[in-house]
């Protein structure tokens, strides 16, 4: 009983998510807010939804080699969720098939129970026909992307990206040293597993850290948005804006680097993200920092940022189209639109074009993105530096790549203002 409504509430998410047009992750909180479910039914009816989006390609290349005609959008639904469970989440065949069966209505029950029934007689050959696919296919992703990664980083890489995108993210926490050291943060919390080169990470695999994340002493967040901070360098006592700052990730580690002395600005667009960026910094014990909002689409420099001191560091954590978080990020892929990479590039050399004017001469500016695209990423910082009204030094580019690094991706390059 109780796994049905997990399973119901995967076919809500399903439905809301194809017509409300909302990001899959908010789908999925309000269909769980709504419904009563234990945290395990939960954690199932995530795994539903997200494993049904990550392998839509492949279940409805499965769905056409059992069904020839045509489907409505809730049965096919149902059959997406059910063969998910069979042949990609090993769910035992009985209660897969019984439990689709009782998702749909009472005139299609026949239909889908004859669908997955016919399914699991011929589990091999689907199974063996799918692998003979394409890339794009067998790993559900649009052929635009394929063929773009194939481009940048070759056949192989590429098939390890696409398979990388398809694994359940791991849970990595930032040790928050504003409240607690690496190794009263071991003590505290046995479950955390250290990661090797990343004294100030740690994985949590047995269980959600709620405990330490509500108490401040870590952050969840990947290693790589790491590298950003890293590069900024900031220094005590420094003025620091970080320019797209919500919900506060990066402020905090700045913040960290900082020893709560110096000033952050933290600004974002966007007023309810600050919100939550400001209950992070302050369950992080952050007290440096002041945010912001502000458009630097707008053509008016933000008063609050007005002052004669101009910012020793600024970073800028842009906006993208987060092609290297897409396992987290889990309906990145039917969002993106081929356009979209030069779309974001506009946006990113406007923001940045907005706050050069704000850095001190021998400033650093630090520009950062969670895409893999060249567009947004060396292309955006070429153009900077063409631009003549400024000079600039280019210091150092860091970049995580998830098949190579086994980490999210992430771009950064530093640069120092000359004039
Ligand atoms: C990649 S996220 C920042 C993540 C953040 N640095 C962190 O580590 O938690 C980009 C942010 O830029 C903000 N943003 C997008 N366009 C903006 C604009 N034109 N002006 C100001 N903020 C903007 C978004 O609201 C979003 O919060």
């Amino acid at each position: 009983m109780a796994l049905l409504s997990a399973r119901r509430a995967a076919l809500d998410a399903l439905r809301k998510w194809q017509t409300q047009k909302q990001f899959a992750d908010s789908v999925l909180s309000s269909v769980l807010s709504s419904e009563q479910l234990g945290a395990s039914d939960r954690a199932f009816a995530q795994e539903l939804f997200y494993g049904v989006l990550r392998n839509v390609i492949l279940l409805d290349f499965w769905i056409g080699r059992l069904r020839s005609s045509r489907l409505n959008a809730d049965l096919r639904d149902i059959l997406r969720l059910g063969l998910y469970q069979l042949f990609l989440l090993n769910v035992p065949a009985h209660a897969a098939v019984y439990e689709s069966v009782d998702l749909a209505q009472a005139k299609n029950r026949g239909l889908v129970n004859a669908i997955l029934r016919s399914a699991l007689r011929q589990r091999e050959s689907l199974q063996a026909e799918a692998s003979g696919q394409t890339l794009a296919v067998r790993t559900s992703h649009p052929e635009f992307l394929i063929d773009r990664w194939q481009n940048s980083f070759g056949a192989e890489a590429t098939a390890e990206l696409c398979a990388w995108n398809n694994e359940p993210p791991r849970v990595y926490a930032r040790i928050n040293h504003l409240k607690i050291d690496d190794e009263e943060f071991s003590r505290t919390y046995p479950d955390a597993r250290p990661l090797p080169g990343r004294p100030s990470f740690s994985e949590f695999s047995a269980r959600f850290p709620s405990d330490a994340l509500a108490s401040g002493h870590c952050y969840i967040q990947d290693p790589s948005t790491a590298l950003a901070c890293e590069l900024l360098d900031p220094q005590p006592g420094e003025r620091i804006l970080d320019a797209c700052a919500a919900p506060g990730g990066k402020t905090s580690l700045l913040a960290a680097m900082m020893q709560n002395r110096g000033t952050i600005e933290a600004c974002d667009r966007d007023p309810k993200r600050l919100q939550i960026l400001q209950e992070n910094l302050s369950r992080l014990g952050v007290e440096i920092s002041r945010t912001v909002c502000h458009d630097w689409r707008s053509n008016l420099s933000p008063s609050a940022l007005k002052s004669a001191q101009l910012f020793d560091r600024i970073l800028v954590d842009a906006p993208c189209t987060n092609t290297g978080v897409m396992r987290r990020r889990i309906d990145v892929r039917w969002r993106l639109q081929p356009d979209e990479f030069r779309r974001m590039q506009e946006q990113q050399l406007i923001i940045l074009n907005a706050v050069v004017p704000l850095l001190r001469p021998q400033g650093v500016l630090v520009y950062s993105t969670c895409s893999l695209e060249p567009e947004e990423n060396e292309h955006v910082v070429e153009q900077l530096v063409a631009n003549a009204s400024t000079s600039w030094r280019r210091d150092a580019v860091k970049v995580s790549l998830p098949f190579r690094d086994g980490l999210d991706g992430a771009y950064a390059a530093r640069l120092t203002r000359t004039r």
